[in-house]
C-alpha cells in the first residue's frame, strides 16, 4: 500500500494567507495542516508517499523534506496546474505502479487516523475497486455528495451539486486499487475545467466495480476557509500535551498550554488550550482559550482569544482580538499620533472588521 497526498492547488478561499504560501502549510495548533495527514499515513504503516505539489513546491519540499521525520519516504510529483484530483492520480501513475493506495487531500483535517479504513480496504472483496469516507454536513453543496445503499455501497456521486441527493459529503480520504488508473484516463474535464475524482469513481461504478463507503466517526474538516481553520485549530488545541519549556515571569499559565523553548511570558496570563511558539515574547498580555501564537511573535499589552497568529508577527496594544487569523510578518499596532484614524496596509483579499 502506498499513499498519495495532495499539496498542490490554489487555496483561493484562504487568501491572503495563500497568496504566496501553500494552504496545506497553514498551521493549526502551530503545526502545518499537511503534517497531520502525513502522521496519519505513517501511523497506518505506509512508508512510500507521493506528495503532489504545484506552484508552492519549494515551500512544501522545505517543510516536509525527504519525509524521514515522519518515518516516511517521500517522492515529490509535480503538477503543472491544479487540473483536478483525478489529474493528480494521472500524473502519479508511475510512482503508484499497480499498488493499492490511499489518496489524502492535504487540506483535510481528520481526527482519529485512517488505520481502520486502510485495514478494511486490504481485506475487501475482489470486486471492490475503491473505498470512500463520508460525513454528514449541513450544506453538502460545497462538497462531493454520495448516494449510498443501506449496506454502504456507493450508488452515485456528484461533485458540488446545486440540489444534493443526500447530506453525505465526501471526505478527502479515498482508497483505490489499480483499476482507478483506467478510470482517470477515461473521463473528461468537468464544467469547472478539472478532472474530478468523483467522475472517475462514478466511472468505476458504471463498469460494475464495487465502491464501498464508511462514515467518519470522529472530527473532520476541510480547512479551506478561515472559519474552518479556526474550528480545526480549536480541535487540534484540545489534543496538545501541556509543557512549559519557555520562561514564565510574574505570569499565570492555566489549563492545557504548551509554551515552546525560548518563549518569554512576562506579566501576562495564558489560559489554555493554547500554544505559544518558540522565541515568542508575551508582555502584559492575555492569551485566551483556543489561541495559537506562531514562533517569534511579539505580543504586547493585548488580548488574544480564539485566534491563529502565524510566525514573526507583532501585536502591540490593540485591545482585544477574537476569531482572527493573522499571517506571517504582520504588524498590528495602536496609532497614537494624529489624525487618530485607522491606518491600514493590508494585502489583497484581506478581511478587516473594525469596531
Ligand atoms: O474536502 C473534501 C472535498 O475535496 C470533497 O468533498 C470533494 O469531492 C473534492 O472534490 C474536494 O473538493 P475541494 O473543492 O475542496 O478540493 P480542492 O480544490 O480544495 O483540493 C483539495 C486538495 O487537493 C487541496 O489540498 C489542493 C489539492 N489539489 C487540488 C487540485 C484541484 C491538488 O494538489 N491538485 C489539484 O489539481
Amino acid at each position: 500500500m502506498k499513499a498519495l497526498i495532495l499539496a498542490g492547488g490554489s487555496g483561493t478561499r484562504l487568501r491572503p494567507l495563500t497568496h504566496t504560501a501553500s494552504k496545506q502549510l497553514v498551521p493549526i495548533a502551530n503545526k502545518p495542516i499537511l503534517f497531520y495527514g502525513l502522521e496519519a499515513i505513517a501511523e497506518c504503516g505506509i512508508h512510500e508517499v507521493g506528495v503532489v505539489v504545484g506552484h508552492t513546491a519549494l515551500e512544501v519540499q522545505a517543510a516536509v523534506g525527504d519525509g524521514s521525520e515522519f518515518g516516511l519516504q517521500v517522492t515529490y510529483l509535480s503538477q503543472d496546474a491544479p487540473r483536478g484530483l483525478a489529474h493528480a492520480v494521472l500524473i502519479a501513475r508511475e510512482f503508484l505502479g499497480d499498488d493499492d493506495f490511499v489518496m489524502y487531500l492535504g487540506d483535510n483535517f481528520l481526527v482519529g487516523g485512517i488505520a481502520e479504513i486502510v485495514e478494511g480496504f486490504a481485506t475487501r472483496e475482489a470486486s471492490t475497486a475503491a473505498g470512500i469516507l463520508l460525513a454528514r454536513v449541513p450544506d453538502p453543496r460545497k462538497f462531493g455528495v454520495a448516494e449510498v445503499s443501506p449496506d454502504g455501497t456507493v450508488l452515485r456521486l456528484v461533485e458540488k451539486p446545486d440540489i444534493p441527493p443526500s447530506d453525505l459529503a465526501l471526505v478527502g480520504v479515498y482508497l483505490f486499487d489499480r483499476r482507478i488508473h483506467d478510470a482517470v484516463s477515461q473521463i473528461a474535464p468537468s464544467a469547472r475545467g478539472e478532472l474530478e475524482i468523483t467522475d472517475a469513481i462514478s466511472h468505476l461504478i458504471s463498469m460494475g466495480y464495487g465502491v464501498k463507503s464508511s462514515m467518519v466517526d470522529g472530527y473532520w474538516k476541510d480547512l479551506g476557509d478561515p472559519e474552518a481553520l479556526l474550528d480545526g485549530n480549536r480541535i487540534a488545541l484540545m489534543a496538545i500535551r501541556s509543557s512549559i519549556m519557555g520562561e514564565v515571569v510574574d505570569s499565570k499559565v492555566e489549563g492545557l498550554v504548551r509554551i515552546e523553548a525560548g518563549a518569554r511570558i512576562v506579566d501576562s496570563i495564558v489560559r489554555g488550550p493554547a500554544v505559544i511558539g518558540r522565541d515568542v515574547s508575551l508582555q502584559s498580555s492575555y492569551v485566551g482559550p483556543f489561541s495559537a501564537i506562531g514562533d517569534r511573535c511579539t505580543i504586547t499589552s493585548s488580548e488574544i482569544v480564539n485566534s491563529i497568529i502565524l510566525s514573526d508577527s507583532q501585536v502591540d496594544n490593540v485591545g482585544s482580538l477574537e476569531g482572527s487569523v493573522i499571517g506571517k510578518f504582520a504588524m498590528i499596532g495602536h496609532r497614537t499620533e494624529r489624525p487618530r484614524a485607522t491606518k491600514l496596509v493590508v494585502g489583497d483579499h484581506a478581511r478587516v472588521e473594525l469596531l
